[in-house]
């Protein structure tokens, strides 16, 4: 049995003519981690709200443990939801924080000691729980507000980008405390995010949204390197995949303006767009594809190189040892094996190379 189930669940806010989330249909499993990833108003935040119920469900059904669930209250729910916005309350301490939701389900105070305390140590808060909210760093008061999940021991989280307010270092240690932690207490995950890389680290499925419509559902391998269309292609991955809009003709890809670009596509004749990943592009020798160089950004291992093939805007990935030149021109080769190619009307992907094997 799933442990959660939607089936073709619609929202339309009253107000709205447009479905803010249509037909989204999952079974989520006992101990996954689900990511919705998405641009901002795709739906992924409405979505979340209504499994949690703090959202009407318009049409579709939920079931949360094999049991309908669309008109649940959410205390009922067995959920646990962290939010963007810590939600703490800024005059209570600590540990008056994690305890607030035990204290109103009544519980007695020495059990209520006994889980805040146990709770603390999961997440390293054992030495601040006299303090206030405004006496912590940011990473902190998230544990906190992670603390509060955890304390009411649900088996099922909700996350809504709980990590935006967190800087780049503590976002990064964030993600790993939450996956232990996860993985510590068995818990089912949906987590929220509109960040590529968090969907790519964190989750075991990655749900991919666009205009409240899900595009595809898969590990984050089989996405990367097997997206359905033009979107999940370019949202997942930094940077993003390359494309150069043009046509094939006779089993050549040409860019708008004619200029031949590769040969070989196996692919019928029509107006097509070509993906390539920035790393999959190779620096090659002279007579290969001109590639003229506009920008380098040192990332540490390696350079991320912006520039033109032809009039085409193109980003690779090059190593530290090539030592490329600004305003300079490098050679490159864009192998058949690595590209895609997509439906320019669609989006569809139409065509993958042979080495993209999951
Ligand atoms: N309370 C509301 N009333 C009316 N429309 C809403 C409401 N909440 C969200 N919407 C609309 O529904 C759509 C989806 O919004 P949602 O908040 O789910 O997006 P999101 O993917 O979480 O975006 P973000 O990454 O910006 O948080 C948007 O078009 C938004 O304007
Ligand atoms: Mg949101």
């Amino acid at each position: 049995m799933s442990k959660i189930s939607l089936n073709n669940i619609c929202k339309r806010y009253e107000e709205n003519e447009d479905y803010s989330v249509k037909d989204f249909s999952i079974e989520i499993n006992e101990s996954e981690f689900i990511v919705f990833v998405g641009p901002s108003g795709c739906g992924k935040s409405t979505s979340l709200r209504m499994i949690a119920g703090l959202e009407d469900i318009t049409s579709g059904e939920l079931y949360i443990d094999g049991k309908l669930s669309n008109n649940v209250p959410p205390k009922d729910r067995n959920i646990a939801m962290v939010f963007q916005s810590y939600a703490l309350y800024p005059h209570l301490t600590v540990y008056d924080n994690i305890a607030f939701g035990l204290k109103i389900r009544k519980l007695d105070k020495k059990t209520i000691d006994y889980k805040v305390k146990k709770t603390a140590e999961i997440l390293n808060l054992t030495n601040y729980l006299k303090k206030k909210p405004k006496e912590l760093s940011g990473g902190q008061m998230q544990r906190v507000a992670l603390g509060r999940a955890i304390v009411k021991e649900s088996d099922i989280f909700l996350m809504d980008e709980p990590l935006s307010n967190l800087d780049a270092k503590l976002r990064v240690e964030m993600r790993k405390e939450i996956l232990n932690l996860k993985n510590k207490l068995g818990s089912t995950v949906i987590y929220v995010t509109h960040d590529q890389t968090e969907a790519m680290t964190m989750a075991s499925r990655i749900v991919c949204l666009n205009n409240g419509i899900i595009q595809q559902i898969g590990t984050p391998r089989e996405l990367y390197t097997n997206p359905i269309n033009a979107f999940v292609a370019g949202f997942l991955g930094s940077p993003s995949m390359n494309f150069i809009e043009g046509k094939v003709k006779d089993k050549i890809f040409y860019d708008d303006d004619n200029n031949k670009i590769i040969s070989g596509v196996n692919s019928h004749d029509g107006r097509v767009t070509l993906g390539i990943r920035p790393e999959s592009i190779e620096l090659s020798k002279e007579g290969d594809l001109p590639f003229n160089i506009n920008l380098i950004e040192l990332l540490g291992s390696n350079y991320d190189i912006s520039g033109k093939i032809f009039e085409n805007k193109i980003v690779l990935k090059c190593d530290l040892e090539k030592n490329p030149k600004n305003n300079g021109e490098l050679f490159v080769k864009i192998p058949l094996e690595k590209t895609y190619l997509f439906d320019r009307d669609s989006g569809d992907r139409i065509f993958v190379g042979e080495k993209h094997e999951d």
